[in-house]
């Protein structure tokens, strides 16, 4: 089917193939071409596609009812998924705000914790501090706080002035230290930073506790969590995980910073939480937060029209349900240590793959034009592109990271990130399909 050209997409006149149907791992276009999607989406479509169960759900519901507004109503399927994501979360979890996306639920966060610091009695309290090579949502706000600059720049008149710090990245250690020794010096920028800007204007720091596509998989050491948990404790700054990719078992635990025994202060989350089903986001607030809102005055002064739409609630609600019957964050977990190891096996002993990482079945691989000094390609060489380009013309769906996981501008990456229905025969069809691509293209 030709594309209508009516649609305003990134690529403008871009012919596009017409998606048909999907099923378990696999998407047809509507030319009968079969691909394996270790994508999912884009992260999104955690439990597979087409799950019955989910579709029933949401056809249930817009039969009862399908919209009431959020502030007037609340709806049974609205309440339980509440209690679902919170029966998930880190212990110190009390509540749910819901929102359409991840990056509303950024932009929440952003506003909760400026509330939440007015509710005590804190006024001047307003920065978001994030970090580096983070993506947090396309909108101005989330821009202003996330960091990948191919996407800030055009819009650079409207960036709000938010504070960044360094990326925690072993393989590309900003103070060329190493693990075993460096004590965690990176984080010790966020308290610099708090300092300099004055610990009575900083609101909140907000990080995503696995990256995901701009610098896909890159996990941190343990005692860099809990050292960040230390310092905004020590200054009154909110920690916040951007989860909108981790959350909901993608990296193998229910959210990506069980791995590292800290609770945070809020967490957003949006793409698991939907599967694809429905366009969901929502940001849990833990008691602290919550209670200062119970003592201030009582009023979230935040909303959206469609947030906690019943049968967005009842699509979600159903996708966890799916999510927890068929323990799909434990298998999330052991099969993402096998693709872990098939990637390796298939890719380690290549003179371009400079590193291969990842949790769970949230995977990524760095392409550099040298090892040894760990030199990133030069940008017409569009490695990325031309990786994901390669794997979707064989049939494979990949993530293709936006440059820049190096130094902000070069470093190119694809990002691994199946369905958690994934079978050991289609990871090995897509590491071959990608071993393929890495030495075709890298030469
Ligand atoms: C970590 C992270 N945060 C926020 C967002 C924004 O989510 P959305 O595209 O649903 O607005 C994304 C999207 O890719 C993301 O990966």
């Amino acid at each position: 089917m030709k594309n209508s050209q009516k649609v305003f997409t990134g690529s403008v006149d871009k012919e596009y193939p017409t998606v048909d149907r999907a099923e378990g791992v696999y998407v047809w276009d509507t030319n009968g071409k079969k691909y394996l999607d270790c994508a999912a989406g884009v992260a999104v479509v955690n439990i597979g596609h087409g799950v019955r169960e989910v579709r029933d759900a949401i056809y249930e519901q817009s039969k009862r009812v399908s919209y009431v507004y959020g502030s007037t109503f609340t709806s049974e399927a609205r309440e339980r998924l509440a209690e679902q994501i919170i029966s998930l979360a880190p212990r110190n979890m009390e509540k749910v705000f819901f929102c359409s996306g991840g990056s509303e639920a950024l932009e929440s966060v952003i506003k909760i914790a400026r509330q939440y610091h007015l509710e005590s009695g804190k006024p001047k309290k307003f920065k978001v501090i994030s970090r580096w090579q983070s993506y947090h949502g396309n909108t101005v706000a989330t821009l202003s706080i996330g960091g990948r600059p191919s996407w800030r720049e055009k819009y650079d008149p409207y960036m709000s002035d938010m504070p960044h710090i360094a990326q925690c990245n072993c393989y590309r250690c900003p103070y060329r230290l190493s693990r075993e020794s460096c004590e965690y010096v990176c984080a010790d920028e966020l308290e610099r930073v708090i300092k300099y800007e004055g610990a009575d204007t900083v609101s909140a720091f907000v990080l995503e506790p696995i990256t995901g596509t701009t610098a896909p998989a890159i996990v941190p050491p343990a005692g860099y969590m809990a050292k960040l948990r230390e310092i905004c404790d020590r200054h009154d700054v909110l920690l916040c995980m951007d989860e909108v990719i981790t959350g909901l078992g993608r990296t193998g635990k229910n959210f990506a910073v069980d791995h590292f025994g800290v609770e945070p202060d809020l967490i957003a989350a949006a793409k698991g939480l939907g599967g694809g089903y429905v366009p969901i986001g929502a940001v849990l607030a833990s008691s602290k937060v919550v209670d200062a809102f119970r003592k201030g005055s009582g009023n979230l002064m935040h909303s959206f029209t469609y947030a906690g739409n019943p049968v967005v609630c009842a699509g979600g609600s159903a996708v966890i349900q799916y999510l927890t019957d068929n323990r799909l964050v434990e298998a999330s977990a052991v099969k993402g240590e096998f693709f872990l190891k098939l990637l390796r096996e298939e890719l380690d002993d290549h003179p371009n793959v400079g590193e291969i990482r990842g949790k769970g079945l949230l995977l990524g691989l760095e392409y550099v034009l040298d090892r040894k000094t760990k030199t990133p390609f030069p940008a017409d060489r569009q490695i990325s592109s031309r990786i994901a380009g390669y794997c979707f013309e064989k049939g494979l769906l990949v993530v293709f990271a936006v440059p820049g996981c190096a130094d902000g501008i070069l470093g190119d990456a694809t990002q691994i990130s199946p369905p958690f229905t994934i079978e050991e025969a289609d990871m090995r069809k897509a590491v071959e399909i990608l071993g393929d691509a890495v030495r075709t293209i890298c030469i």
